[in-house]
């Protein structure tokens, strides 16, 4: 048989095949988004996205925030975290008898300003330039909180992702043990699976008090867990940030 026809036929056929799973699960994400009440009550009460809702239940049961704290909000687009975390810390100064706080937030995409909030977008976490920027906004302040939402571009290979927002949590506690204020507190997520329990331990060591925690707005089918991290020992030495 003639090869170019082959070749031409099975191009079209991988094509159609992939634009048509394309299409069924677009379809999914869309018939699920528009059953789901979370994205239902972001549109409502202004929320850039149902992610706020997973803050909000947080902040509510663990009390991560008070007005006037120094917030760093890593992976923050679109941005309802900071949302949550400038109003919760009063960083937009609406209540003028409330101190008044600091959100800086950071994003390998853009965000659109926040107000109260000041924003490193198009930059990754993880590099020095991103880091010393973090730094100069806090003008000499630690950060009572810092919080990751980071979520890497999956490519479908669950052990691959999951090694890979590892990775990048452990830069934010080697970043964190330098930044956090003693008492501070971390809220990250990771993805359930390899490399989470070693990265647990580390927390041990650094925090007096660390919790799993899955909030109801966080999908049942979803592998995302937080890890809060509460009551920062300090760090005397700089022993066991090398171990991280
Ligand atoms: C789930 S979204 C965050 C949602 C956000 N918490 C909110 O409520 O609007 C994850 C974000 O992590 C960001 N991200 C992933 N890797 C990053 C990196 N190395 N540096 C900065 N941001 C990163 C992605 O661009 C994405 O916007």
């Amino acid at each position: 048989m003639n090869t170019t026809f082959l070749r031409s036929a099975c191009q079209f056929c991988i094509k159609n095949l992939g634009q048509r799973q394309k299409g069924t699960s677009s379809h999914k994400w869309i018939q699920r988004q528009h059953k789901d009440p979370y994205v239902k009550r972001a549109r409502e009460e202004n929320w850039r996205c149902r992610s706020a809702f997973k803050l909000l239940e947080i902040d509510d049961k663990h009390k991560l925030f008070t007005p006037g704290q120094l917030v760093i909000d890593i992976g923050a687009a679109p941005g309802s975290w900071t949302q949550v975390a400038c109003r919760r810390t009063n960083a937009a100064g609406s209540d003028a008898k409330l101190p008044k706080g600091k959100v800086i937030s950071i994003d390998l995409l853009p965000i659109v300003r926040v107000p109260g909030a000041q924003i490193i977008d198009c930059t990754d976490f993880t590099s020095l330039e991103c880091q010393d920027k973090i730094i100069e906004l806090s003008a000499g302040k630690k950060a009572d909180v810092i919080l990751s939402d980071m979520a890497p571009n999956a490519s479908g290979i669950k052990t691959f992702d999951g090694r890979i927002l590892v990775s990048l949590v452990s830069k934010v506690l080697k970043f964190s043990v330098n930044q956090l204020a003693v008492n501070g507190t971390v809220l990250v997520k990771l993805w359930h699976g390899a490399g989470c329990d070693e990265l647990e331990q580390v927390m041990d060591k650094l925090f007096d008090s660390v919790k799993l925690v899955k909030p109801q707005a966080s999908r049942d089918d979803s592998r995302e867990i937080y890890y809060l991290c509460q009551k920062f020992k300090g760090l005397e030495n700089s022993e066991d940030n090398n171990k991280i």
